[in-house]
C-alpha cells in the first residue's frame, strides 16, 4: 500500500510537471504569435515609403535644405547627418509646428526661424521617414501615432 502511494505520488508529480511544462511552452508560443501578429498589423503603417516622402521633400523642403540635404549657407541647416534628427519628437515638432529660436545642428548654431509646414499625418510621416533614411542617414522611422502624439 505504501509503495503504491509513493508510486501514485510520483506519477502525480510527473503529471503536474509535464502539465506545467506544456502550459509554459504553450504560453510562450502564444506570446510569440501575438507578437508576430502585432508586427504584421503594424507593418503597413510603419512601412517606409521613401518615394512618397521624396516627392513631398522636393516640393516643400528642398528649396531650403537642398536636394542633397546639405542645407544652404549659414541659415539653412543640413538634414544629411544632422544630429538634430536623433530626437524624433523634436524633428516631427519642428516640421509641423515650425522652429523659432536658436537650435544647434552638428555643433553649429542656427537662428533663422523655420515656418511650420502644413502636412497631413501621412505626409508628415512620409517626409520624416524620408529625411531619417536619406543621404546615408540611418535614424530609424516614425509611425502615424508618433506624428499624432507630437501634434
Ligand atoms: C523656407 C525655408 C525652409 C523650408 C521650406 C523648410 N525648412 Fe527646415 N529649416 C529651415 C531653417 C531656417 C531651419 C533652422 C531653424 C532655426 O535655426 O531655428 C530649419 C530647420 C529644420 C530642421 C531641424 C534642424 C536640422 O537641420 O536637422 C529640420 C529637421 C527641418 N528643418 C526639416 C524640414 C523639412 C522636413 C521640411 C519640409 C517639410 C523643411 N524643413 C522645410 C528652413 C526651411
Amino acid at each position: 500500500m505504501k509503495k503504491l502511494n509513493l508510486l501514485s505520488l510520483m506519477l502525480a508529480f510527473l503529471f503536474v510537471a509535464t502539465l506545467s511544462l506544456v502550459s509554459c511552452g504553450g504560453g510562450e508560443t502564444k506570446t510569440n504569435e501575438t507578437d508576430t501578429e502585432k508586427t504584421e498589423t503594424e507593418k503597413p503603417e510603419v512601412k517606409l515609403d521613401l518615394t512618397a516622402g521624396k516627392t513631398i521633400y522636393e516640393g516643400k523642403c528642398q528649396a531650403c535644405h537642398q536636394a542633397n540635404g546639405q542645407g544652404l549657407g549659414d541659415n539653412f541647416p543640413p538634414l544629411a547627418k544632422s544630429d538634430f534628427l536623433k530626437d524624433k519628437t523634436a524633428t516631427i515638432k519642428s516640421i509641423i509646428n515650425g522652429i523659432s529660436g536658436e537650435i544647434e545642428v552638428n555643433g553649429k548654431k542656427y537662428s533663422m526661424p523655420m515656418a511650420a509646414v502644413v502636412l497631413t499625418d501621412q505626409e508628415a510621416m512620409d517626409v520624416v521617414n524620408y529625411i531619417l533614411n536619406s543621404w546615408e542617414n540611418k535614424y530609424g522611422s516614425v509611425t502615424l501615432e508618433d506624428i499624432k502624439a507630437a501634434r
